[in-house]
């Protein structure tokens, strides 16, 4: 995904069944909003917005993932932008397999399948027997998608993958999750006049979603985060964001990963980047139809909403369940360092038409100007002692 602010009223407007079902999802959340007193907190909103059964984004029928409006996606994610990016992926991978001395792999939020295909050709042809490869994602909508992908991409390898329904109690293997965590929902916090209030949702007199500030509610709240909100400087009006479920997520991967690693792409930045004073309108972002906007009330169920990754709050929960950081680094960083240039090598420059948009889509992976900066690399270990060769260079753990 590429943040870039449009106006909702420049949005293409969908057909008639989606309006249908986004109706049907506003329909449940006003009756939610009325049965809470008139108020919900917004991660609250934003969990039923993308995982309402049958209804959210993520649980719906919508398209999603894609390279273009024209096919009826939202936007482009680094597996759907090229193969190169779960070749590369799958050799800082191999490594930690071989670190840890497993041979198992477990994706969160597997999306259309691409990465985990992607991944098992590649680690196929390095050689690297794997036992399983298990795909744990909330939308069970998608693993038929997922499924047909597997067969067409690696019909002899297909068989390797297993779908969970519950996470195990221990796993010995590594983990990944690309753009997973940013898809968790988050609470907003609005500073008004120096006061801080927890932005919920209500509904107007028209039947509209809206914003709605809570303050004195808030202070009662052993859910609040002071400590967070105090640290931000200043007193100009403010909006943010807190991470509880990416948090949860992060402390319940770790605490069942009894051995290996587990690795976390997405974008965002440490505390002190995220809860900048400059960043006074939050990362809260809206995507339909590859247009980016801040309104989180169009069309629910329809479009994607996500924020921005605080990951010294990843770290710390990480820790906190017992593993060891492993690293962290920009995108660009850890693709050159697992080998991204050489993998492009392996196409040949005189076939054109294979070697332009591969070598376009490496600088898409890694040009600061677009996904290389802006999306880092987490990763966590247990029982690995030497650092992995994608965090040798670079490796920026110092920074959270
Ligand atoms: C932005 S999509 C990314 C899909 C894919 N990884 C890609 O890069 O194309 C986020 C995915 O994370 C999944 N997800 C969110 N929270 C999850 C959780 N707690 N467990 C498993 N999957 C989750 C969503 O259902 C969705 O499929």
């Amino acid at each position: 995904m590429n943040p870039k602010a449009h106006e909702p009223d420049s949005l293409p407007v969908p057909g008639p069944n989606a309006l249908a079902q986004s109706e049907a999802l506003a329909a449940t959340l006003r009756a939610e909003i009325a049965a809470a007193g008139g108020w919900l907190p917004f991660d609250r909103y934003m969990e039923r917005a993308l995982y309402a059964p049958g209804l959210g984004y993520y649980s719906g029928g919508s398209r999603k993932f894609g390279r273009l409006a024209s096919d009826g996606s939202d936007f482009v994610t680094a597996p759907e932008m090229s193969p190169l990016f779960a070749a590369t992926l799958a050799r800082a991978l191999a490594e930690a397999l071989a670190a840890s001395g497993t041979r198992a792999l477990m994706e969160f939020g597997a999306g259309t399948g691409k990465l985990a295909a992607g991944i098992l050709l590649a680690l196929d042809a390095l050689g690297v027997a794997l036992d399983s490869y298990a795909i744990v994602d909330l939308s069970g909508e998608l693993r038929e998608r997922q499924r047909e992908t597997l067969e067409a991409r690696a019909p002899r390898l297909a068989s390797r993958v297993t779908w969970l329904d519950a996470l195990p109690d221990r796993f010995e293997g590594v983990v990944i999750g690309n753009e997973v965590l940013d898809a968790m929902p988050v609470r907003l916090f609005a500073r008004k006049d120096a006061v801080w209030h927890e932005r919920g949702v209500s509904v107007d007199a028209a039947g509209a979603f809206a914003f709605s500030d809570r303050p004195a509610m808030s202070a009662l709240d052993a859910h609040w985060p002071e400590g967070v909100l105090a640290g931000i400087e200043g007193s100009e009006d403010y909006v943010t964001e807190t991470h509880e479920a990416a948090l949860a997520f992060t402390r319940t991967v770790c605490t069942m990963l009894a051995r290996g690693a587990a690795f976390f792409i997405d974008y965002g930045f440490p505390r002190h980047e995220f809860y900048h004073p400059q960043r006074a309108q939050g990362t809260l972002m809206c995507h339909y139809r590859h247009r980016a906007h801040g309104d989180p009330f169009v069309w629910p169920g329809l479009q994607d909403i996500t924020a921005h990754v605080e990951f010294t709050g990843i770290a710390e929960a990480g820790v906190e369940a017992g593993a060891d950081l492993l690293g962290y680094t920009s995108q660009a960083r850890f693709l050159m360092n697992a080998g991204i240039t050489e993998v492009l090598s392996e196409i040949d420059p005189r076939d054109v038409e294979r070697f332009l948009p591969a070598a376009n889509a490496v600088q898409k992976l890694v040009a600061e100007s677009e996904m290389g900066e802006l999306f880092k690399v987490i990763a966590f270990s247990r029982g690995i002692g030497e650092t992995l060769a994608a965090f040798a260079r670079g490796d920026r753990s110092h920074t959270l």
